[in-house]
């Protein structure tokens, strides 16, 4: 998958030289390395046994003859650099202490028993009926101006769920969440972690579209978060990937920029919250991709150890 923000982790384990050395091998071929010569020690270093062999070109893995380089001690190796891949780049993620959290979800106005349907939403044990009650919502000005309600799309038994902020022109014209460009890029990131949006669930805390996809208010966040409660209820992912702001203190229930509450696994129970950064800021600004890409391989991390 070539996504670019798939590139090797800025930090790899200090304590380990093979890590260091295989992550740096990994950033020369991310950056067009074709071949390296390294000295004997260093290659006898990658090719080192135990635990961390796959990490970084081995000589299995490199066909290429050993090219002699002045004396014998000087002898040099030509190494084939390769891309670690997705496991191994989650396994070098240092292990977090988890945050400890209550969904903000789950308490005040997002309470089910808020919402003018209540008794009905209470109730409802399938995503088919939370849809129905929220296809007849007019709880908030945007049912005036939307075309479609955007419910969610994808596995109902999802372990790993993605929650939006609000859909957009496509979403709203479409009914689907994530289909336009931010749905594109976050379909590669899904897909070059190892995922497939299939198996996923993708919805949204506003299921409406705000004019010109403006920020939701909170009179608008308050009316619909009951529906992503529910959602979520009846998911019962074990991985939540918050994308962006407004997302990510909805459910957290705090204050705080993005980049002080990502790079955090939040946890309540059995679940486990990850926010990362919306797809659409990092089709604005590159400078997203790298670390949007390591709260990806956060998410595949923790959703290994499932
Ligand atoms: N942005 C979102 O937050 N959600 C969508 O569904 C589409 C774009």
């Amino acid at each position: 998958m070539n996504w670019d923000g798939a590139a090797p982790m800025s930090k790899a384990r200090h304590d380990d030289p093979r890590a260091l050395l295989a992550s740096y091998l990994t950033q020369l071929a991310d950056a067009g390395e074709k071949d390296m010569c390294l000295s004997a020690e260093t290659a006898a270093l990658v090719k080192g046994a135990g635990p961390s062999q796959s990490v970084g070109p081995t000589a299995a893995q490199t066909p290429e003859k050993p090219r002699e380089m002045g004396t014998p001690e000087k002898q040099r190796e030509i190494v084939k650099p390769q891309k670690l891949s997705v496991p191994e780049q989650a396994a070098m993620l240092p292990e977090l202490e988890p945050t400890k959290i209550v969904l903000a979800l789950g308490r005040g106005t997002a309470d089910p028993d808020m919402f003018v349907e209540a008794s009905c939403l209470r109730s409802c044990t399938c995503l088919n009926e939370i849809e129905r009650i929220s296809l007849a919502c007019e709880k908030c000005e945007l049912a005036g101006t939307r075309i479609s309600v955007v419910f969610g799309a994808g596995d109902e038994n999802a372990d790993l769920m993605f929650v939006g902020e609000a859909p957009g022109a496509n979403e709203d014209r479409e009914g689907i969440p994530f289909i336009g460009r931010a749905g594109a890029l976050l379909d590669k990131i899904i897909e070059a972690a190892g995922f497939r949006r299939e198996n996923v669930y993708i919805s949204n805390i506003l299921k409406c579209r705000p004019p010109n996809n403006r920020t939701p208010l909170s009179n608008e966040i308050e009316a619909c978060v009951p529906i992503l409660a529910k959602q979520i209820e009846i998911i019962a992912p074990r991985i939540i990937c918050t994308l962006g702001l407004p997302a990510t203190q909805t459910l957290l229930g705090v204050k705080g920029s993005m980049g002080s509450l990502r790079g955090k696994v939040y946890v309540q129970g059995n679940l486990k919250v990850i926010p990362t950064y919306h797809p659409a800021a990092a089709l604005r600004d590159p400078k997203y991709k790298r670390p949007m890409w390591e709260d990806f391989l956060r998410i595949r991390k923790e959703y290994d150890k499932l």
